[in-house]
């Protein structure tokens, strides 16, 4: 700082220059502000410097007394020594806020050398699976796939399957109804088979029709064998000359091929079904395995009837033709060694793990 005037000590005895007479009170004061170690402590040494009881505060509040010719010298040495303190709070407010970025840029460092946590990659479900097998099947020997609606109406459900209202078959198939918002039903159910696809289907295509259909299907029904929701895949095959030996040839290849061998059994076992005429249930055994001799149903099927012929749109006289249903959880649960279907749906990740190794 230029020293203008250096003629009129201001302390008695001292005989230094006017600047030299703030020089030690500033330097106290800077080494005050510069020992700072955080925020809060430099703003304490900031108000002891120029706060309201501060030091040169202090000194201002004395110019009053001095006389007017030493006054103004002073009070520009005095302003000097404020802009002098008021620098090294700046220099130390910036030299904090740069220890404290070095120090968090420290502490949030990535050390990118570090082997990476590797993030989990999810897996399919073993139904989906199944699912995806059945596809990959059936589509490679030319069949379409399809789906429906889960809430189907209760025409396509049942009537349209030669099931009219009031029809015995029906209570083997109870199932969930859907209240209409006028609280009056309105004829919606959860579908209980996937059959109603058949219709859907074949009423917007021309033959020769060759589906499947798989998903969701709803019974009120519960044990190791049965769920209230299970899935099931449709198949539907209609033509001029499709018989049921050619419904024999299929399923059996099917099977070999989604088992993966060719040691196993299928037998077709006389049954009923108002949608078909005649009807079977397809048991199938292995050889050997847990299950060794068992025959297990997998599937209804048949030569579809003529009445639903009709409904497809089509004339019976002229388009004939095979259906099956199959239980996929059952199938699932033959290929995969699994005793009960419930575990599908536990949602338990020890046993879903072992699907996706
Ligand atoms: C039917 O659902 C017929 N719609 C099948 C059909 C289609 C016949 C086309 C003829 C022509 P069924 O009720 O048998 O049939 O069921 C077929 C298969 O679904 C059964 O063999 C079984 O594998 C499976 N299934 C039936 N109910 C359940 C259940 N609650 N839980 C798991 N699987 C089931
Ligand atoms: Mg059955």
């Amino acid at each position: 700082m230029p020293n203008t005037d250096s003629s009129q000590p201001s302390t008695p005895g001292n005989g230094a220059s006017a600047s030299a007479r703030f020089a030690p009170m500033v330097a106290q004061l800077s080494a005050e502000i510069a020992a700072a170690r955080n925020a809060p402590e430099l703003a304490n040494a900031k108000a002891r410097a120029l706060g309201k009881d501060g030091a040169l505060t202090a000194e201002m509040k004395k110019l009053g007394a001095l006389a007017p010719a030493e006054r103004s010298a002073v009070g520009r040495e005095l302003n000097e020594a404020k802009q002098a303190v008021e620098r090294a709070v700046r220099s130390r407010e910036a030299a904090l806020a740069r220890a404290e970025l070095d120090a968090r840029l420290a502490q949030e460092a990535i050390d990118v050398t570090l082997p990476g946590r590797g993030a989990g990659t999810g897996g399919l479900h073993p139904l989906t699976l199944t699912i995806e097998r059945i596809e990959a099947i059936f589509h490679s020997i030319g069949f379409d796939v399809a789906d429906g609606p889960e809430i189907e109406e209760d025409f396509f459900n049942f009537t349209a399957l030669n099931t009219p209202e009031n029809h015995p078959a029906r209570s083997m198939h109870d199932t969930f109804y859907v209240d209409a918002p006028d609280g009056k039903g309105g004829g919606l159910l959860l579908r209980t088979h996937t059959s109603p696809v058949q219709v859907r289907y074949a009423r917007r295509h021309q033959p020769p029709i060759k589906v499947i259909a798989p998903g969701k299907t709803y019974r009120v029904d519960s044990d190791a064998t049965h769920s209230p929701m299970f899935h099931q895949f449709e198949g539907l095959w209609i033509d001029e000359d499709v018989s049921f030996a050619d419904l024999k040839s299929v399923y059996a290849d099917f099977l070999r091929r989604f088992f993966e061998r060719d040691d196993l059994d299928v037998r077709f076992r006389p049954s009923y079904f108002p949608f078909t005429e005649p009807s079977a249930e397809i048991d199938m055994r292995f050889a050997d395995g847990p299950l060794a001799g068992r025959w297990l149903e997998v599937s209804g099927s048949g030569q579809v009837h003529p009445n639903v012929v009709r409904n497809f749109g089509l004339d019976p006289e002229r388009y004939i033709g095979f259906a099956f249903g199959s239980g996929i959880e059952r199938l699932a649960m033959l290929r995969y060694g699994v005793g009960d279907l419930r575990m599908f749906y536990e949602n338990d990740l020890r046993f879903l793990q072992q699907f996706n190794r």
